[in-house]
Protein backbone atom coordinates (compact mmCIF):
# COMPACT_ATOMS: atom_id res chain seq x y z
CA UNK A 1 0.00 0.00 0.00
CA UNK A 2 1.02 3.26 -0.63
CA UNK A 3 1.84 5.86 2.10
CA UNK A 4 -1.00 8.37 0.36
CA UNK A 5 -3.49 5.74 0.58
CA UNK A 6 -2.93 4.86 4.54
CA UNK A 7 -3.55 8.60 4.82
CA UNK A 8 -6.54 8.72 2.80
CA UNK A 9 -7.47 5.88 4.93
CA UNK A 10 -6.88 7.00 7.97
CA UNK A 11 -8.40 10.03 7.33
CA UNK A 12 -11.39 8.63 6.25
CA UNK A 13 -11.49 6.62 9.54
CA UNK A 14 -11.37 9.92 11.78
CA UNK A 15 -14.56 11.41 9.81
CA UNK A 16 -16.45 8.52 9.80
CA UNK A 17 -15.37 8.31 13.77
CA UNK A 18 -16.19 12.05 14.66
CA UNK A 19 -19.97 11.49 12.48
CA UNK A 20 -20.77 8.42 14.37
CA UNK A 21 -19.70 9.82 17.89
CA UNK A 22 -21.91 13.29 17.85
CA UNK A 23 -25.25 12.75 17.86
CA UNK A 24 -24.47 10.34 21.31
CA UNK A 25 -21.88 12.91 22.79
CA UNK A 26 -24.34 15.79 22.09
CA UNK A 27 -28.08 14.58 22.99
CA UNK A 28 -28.64 14.32 26.80
CA UNK A 29 -29.33 10.42 27.57
CA UNK A 30 -32.85 8.97 29.07
CA UNK A 31 -31.87 9.28 32.57
CA UNK A 32 -31.82 6.03 34.07
CA UNK A 33 -34.21 7.23 37.65
CA UNK A 34 -36.70 6.40 39.15
CA UNK A 35 -39.03 8.06 36.47
CA UNK A 36 -37.08 6.55 33.57
CA UNK A 37 -35.95 3.21 34.29
CA UNK A 38 -38.82 1.43 33.28
CA UNK A 39 -38.41 2.44 29.77
CA UNK A 40 -34.83 0.46 29.85
CA UNK A 41 -36.73 -2.55 30.30
CA UNK A 42 -40.05 -1.62 27.90
CA UNK A 43 -36.73 -1.20 25.13
CA UNK A 44 -34.76 -4.33 26.10
CA UNK A 45 -38.48 -6.48 25.75
CA UNK A 46 -40.68 -4.94 23.26
CA UNK A 47 -38.32 -2.18 21.16
CA UNK A 48 -37.56 1.28 20.96
CA UNK A 49 -41.56 2.01 19.61
CA UNK A 50 -43.35 0.95 22.86
CA UNK A 51 -41.56 2.90 24.89
CA UNK A 52 -41.99 5.92 23.08
CA UNK A 53 -45.70 5.92 23.57
CA UNK A 54 -44.95 6.91 27.19
CA UNK A 55 -43.07 10.09 26.75
CA UNK A 56 -45.57 12.81 25.71
CA UNK A 57 -47.79 11.69 29.00
CA UNK A 58 -45.01 13.68 30.41
CA UNK A 59 -43.32 15.28 28.16
CA UNK A 60 -45.51 18.09 26.68
CA UNK A 61 -46.19 21.74 27.25
CA UNK A 62 -48.37 21.33 30.28
CA UNK A 63 -46.23 18.68 32.29
CA UNK A 64 -42.77 18.81 31.58
CA UNK A 65 -42.21 20.71 28.68
CA UNK A 66 -39.38 20.44 25.70
CA UNK A 67 -37.23 22.86 25.31
CA UNK A 68 -38.83 25.76 23.04
CA UNK A 69 -35.56 24.98 20.52
CA UNK A 70 -35.87 21.29 20.52
CA UNK A 71 -35.81 20.01 17.18
CA UNK A 72 -38.61 17.41 15.57
CA UNK A 73 -40.07 15.55 18.46
CA UNK A 74 -40.93 12.04 16.72
CA UNK A 75 -39.20 9.18 17.62
CA UNK A 76 -37.79 10.07 20.66
CA UNK A 77 -35.21 7.00 21.36
CA UNK A 78 -33.40 8.00 18.02
CA UNK A 79 -31.74 10.95 19.55
CA UNK A 80 -32.29 10.63 23.09
CA UNK A 81 -30.43 6.87 23.96
CA UNK A 82 -31.25 4.46 26.41
CA UNK A 83 -27.83 3.23 27.52
CA UNK A 84 -27.05 0.63 30.72
C1 LIG B 1 -43.79 9.98 34.34
C2 LIG B 1 -43.37 11.18 33.61
C3 LIG B 1 -42.27 11.02 32.54
C4 LIG B 1 -42.27 10.15 31.47
C5 LIG B 1 -43.33 9.13 31.08
C6 LIG B 1 -41.05 10.42 30.74
N1 LIG B 1 -40.34 11.42 31.36
FE1 LIG B 1 -38.54 12.20 30.74
N2 LIG B 1 -38.49 13.41 32.38
C7 LIG B 1 -39.50 13.53 33.33
C8 LIG B 1 -39.09 14.49 34.36
C9 LIG B 1 -39.91 14.89 35.58
C10 LIG B 1 -37.79 14.95 33.96
C11 LIG B 1 -36.89 15.94 34.68
C12 LIG B 1 -36.26 15.30 35.88
C13 LIG B 1 -35.37 14.15 35.51
O1 LIG B 1 -34.33 14.34 34.86
O2 LIG B 1 -35.69 13.00 35.89
C14 LIG B 1 -37.45 14.28 32.72
C15 LIG B 1 -36.28 14.46 32.02
C16 LIG B 1 -35.98 13.88 30.78
C17 LIG B 1 -34.79 14.15 30.00
C18 LIG B 1 -33.70 15.13 30.36
C19 LIG B 1 -32.68 14.49 31.24
C20 LIG B 1 -31.57 15.46 31.55
O3 LIG B 1 -30.45 14.98 31.63
O4 LIG B 1 -31.83 16.66 31.71
C21 LIG B 1 -34.87 13.40 28.87
C22 LIG B 1 -33.86 13.34 27.72
C23 LIG B 1 -36.10 12.65 28.95
N3 LIG B 1 -36.74 12.95 30.11
C24 LIG B 1 -36.53 11.77 27.98
C25 LIG B 1 -37.67 10.99 28.08
C26 LIG B 1 -38.06 10.00 27.09
C27 LIG B 1 -37.31 9.72 25.79
C28 LIG B 1 -39.19 9.42 27.54
C29 LIG B 1 -39.97 8.25 26.90
C30 LIG B 1 -39.20 7.01 26.73
C31 LIG B 1 -39.53 10.05 28.82
N4 LIG B 1 -38.58 10.99 29.10
C32 LIG B 1 -40.66 9.75 29.59
C33 LIG B 1 -40.69 12.84 33.35
C34 LIG B 1 -41.06 11.82 32.47
C1 LIG C 1 -33.96 14.81 16.20
C2 LIG C 1 -33.42 14.46 17.51
C3 LIG C 1 -34.36 14.50 18.71
C4 LIG C 1 -35.59 13.87 18.84
C5 LIG C 1 -36.33 13.00 17.82
C6 LIG C 1 -36.05 14.18 20.18
N1 LIG C 1 -35.12 14.98 20.82
FE1 LIG C 1 -35.27 15.73 22.72
N2 LIG C 1 -33.60 16.87 22.43
C7 LIG C 1 -32.81 16.84 21.30
C8 LIG C 1 -31.77 17.85 21.45
C9 LIG C 1 -30.67 18.10 20.43
C10 LIG C 1 -32.01 18.49 22.69
C11 LIG C 1 -31.24 19.63 23.33
C12 LIG C 1 -29.87 19.28 23.76
C13 LIG C 1 -29.72 18.13 24.71
O1 LIG C 1 -30.68 17.71 25.39
O2 LIG C 1 -28.61 17.59 24.84
C14 LIG C 1 -33.15 17.84 23.30
C15 LIG C 1 -33.65 18.13 24.56
C16 LIG C 1 -34.64 17.42 25.21
C17 LIG C 1 -35.04 17.57 26.58
C18 LIG C 1 -34.47 18.57 27.58
C19 LIG C 1 -33.18 18.07 28.14
C20 LIG C 1 -32.63 19.10 29.10
O3 LIG C 1 -31.76 19.84 28.69
O4 LIG C 1 -33.09 19.12 30.25
C21 LIG C 1 -36.03 16.67 26.84
C22 LIG C 1 -36.78 16.43 28.14
C23 LIG C 1 -36.27 15.94 25.61
N3 LIG C 1 -35.40 16.43 24.63
C24 LIG C 1 -37.20 14.93 25.44
C25 LIG C 1 -37.58 14.40 24.21
C26 LIG C 1 -38.78 13.60 24.00
C27 LIG C 1 -39.76 13.20 25.10
C28 LIG C 1 -38.82 13.29 22.67
C29 LIG C 1 -39.92 12.53 21.91
C30 LIG C 1 -41.29 13.11 22.06
C31 LIG C 1 -37.62 13.87 22.05
N4 LIG C 1 -36.93 14.55 23.03
C32 LIG C 1 -37.25 13.73 20.71
C33 LIG C 1 -32.96 15.98 20.22
C34 LIG C 1 -34.08 15.20 19.95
Amino acid sequence: MKKRDIILLVGAAIIIGVLWMAPEESTKRVPKDEIHSRFYDIVKNDGKKAAEKFCEDCHNPNDVPLPADHPAKFRCLFCHKVIE
